[in-house]
This record gives structure tokens, sequence and C-alpha cells, in this order.
């Protein structure tokens, strides 16, 4: 209920991890909850929005009102992504593996005594956001995060132009602030027309700003 600002309006979201396989049963991945991805993807639905959400291995449950792909490799969420577009808005709030392993063992790598450990070969995963930036078919609308432990304005503004970004959203993740799993987040929002500090919130009123925000942008 309530007012349908993006009503008629497609929308992307990416949330969660990504988990990168070492071999079936190890993985690389990033502390990521997802919580801020999916208050996200439910806010944009219930603006009105039809929301895909490409989520990560998380252990809260799906959103209602929105279709759901789980993926579990940065390559799965690009492509599951790719396939979801067009779109009008693409938040990509997934905490993406930046690394793979380039050849993962099929078989459980064992222990052998006396051996050194195996040697990790990583190799760079695909960029998500910078992709769907660029895309011909790129969004009206893309939004990003960045989550930084330090020069959170300087990095964040580096990488709204490097990944073709209309808004980045940018937070300290420094262990002492608590913001990875927690429920509270503080962001400063850095656009082409400049920055905006907001102040402390929970994830979900971040969720509900960015919603007003992203609305504004669709109504006249
Ligand atoms: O470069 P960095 O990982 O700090 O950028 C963060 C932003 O880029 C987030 O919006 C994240 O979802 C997105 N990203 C992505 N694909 C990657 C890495 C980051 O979509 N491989």
């Amino acid at each position: 209920t309530g007012p349908k600002p993006l009503a008629g309006r497609k929308a992307i979201v990416t949330s969660g991890p990504t988990h990168e396989p070492i071999d079936p049963v190890r993985y690389i991945a990033n502390r990521s909850s997802g919580k801020q991805g999916h208050a996200i993807a439910a806010e944009l639905a219930r603006l009105g929005a039809d929301v895909t959400l490409v989520s990560g291995p998380v252990t809260i449950p799906d959103p209602k009102g929105v279709v759901v792909i789980h993926v579990e490799r940065a390559e799965e969420m690009r492509d599951a992504v790719l396939a979801a577009l067009p779109a009008d808005i693409a938040v990509m709030v997934a905490a993406v593996a930046d690394w793979r392993v380039a050849t993962a063992a099929g078989n459980k790598i064992k222990k052998k005594p006396g051996e050194a450990p195996p040697p990790l070969l990583l190799t760079e995963n695909p960029d998500i956001l910078k992709t769907v930036g660029h895309h011909a078919k790129r969004p009206k609308l893309v939004v990003g995060f960045a989550a930084e432990t330090q020069n959170v304005a300087e990095n964040g503004r580096s990488k709204l132009e490097r990944k073709g970004a209309d808004y980045i959203l940018a937070n300290d993740v420094s262990p002492h602030t608590g913001i990875m799993g927690g429920d509270r987040n503080t962001v400063k929002v850095i656009g082409k027309s400049g920055d905006e500090d907001w102040p402390e919130m929970d994830k979900q009123a971040v969720a509900e700003r960015l919603g007003r925000l992203i609305a504004s942008h669709f109504s006249g």
C-alpha cells in the first residue's frame, strides 16, 4: 500500500556475498549478510517497481514481492544480472569477491603429511557494476555501494566515475563501526553534483531514503 512512484519501472538489485570455490567443500567469500541489499529490493517493490533480486548465498529470507535469483559465484551473478536487462534501475549492493581461484579443484584437495600447503592462484572476477554502468542497455539510474575502511569520499568518487554510476553510497566498514552484518549503516551519498552525508540509521531506513532518491528521478 501507499503511493507507487516506481510503478511500471523495472529494477535489478544485487545483494549478499559471492562464494568462489577452491574445491567442492571450500570457498573464498566476503563478509556480507545481504541485509542492506534485500531491504532495498523490498523497498523498490513497495514503491511499485518490478524487482529482480540477484542474491549470493545468505541466511536471510527472500523478500516478499520480488523475483529472487539465487547464485553462488560472481560469474553467475553477472550472467543473471545481464539476463535481467533491460531495466530502468540497477542497484548493485552485493559484496562481490574481487578474485576467484583460477582453476577450482574438481575433488577435495587432500592434506598430505609433510607436504607444503597448496598455493591458490587467483584471477580477477568480472566487475558487475562497471559492466552495467557502461552497458549498451545501461539502466537510466545505476547505483553502487562502496565499502571502505579509509578515504571514504575520495574512493567513492573515483568509483562513481570508473564504474559509470549515478550514485555511490559509500560507507566506512572498519571493524569498530559494526556495519558488516549489523543492522545499522552510515552512508555518504556521492553523486555527480556533490556529496551528501546521511546520519546513522538502520538499513531499512537507508533503503527507504534511497527509494525516495530513486523515485525523485522518475517523477518528471
Ligand atoms: O570496487 P568495489 O568492489 O569497492 O565496488 C563496490 C561496488 O561495486 C558495489 O556496488 C558492488 O556491488 C560492485 N561490484 C560489482 N562487481 C564486482 C565488484 C564490485 O558489482 N566484481
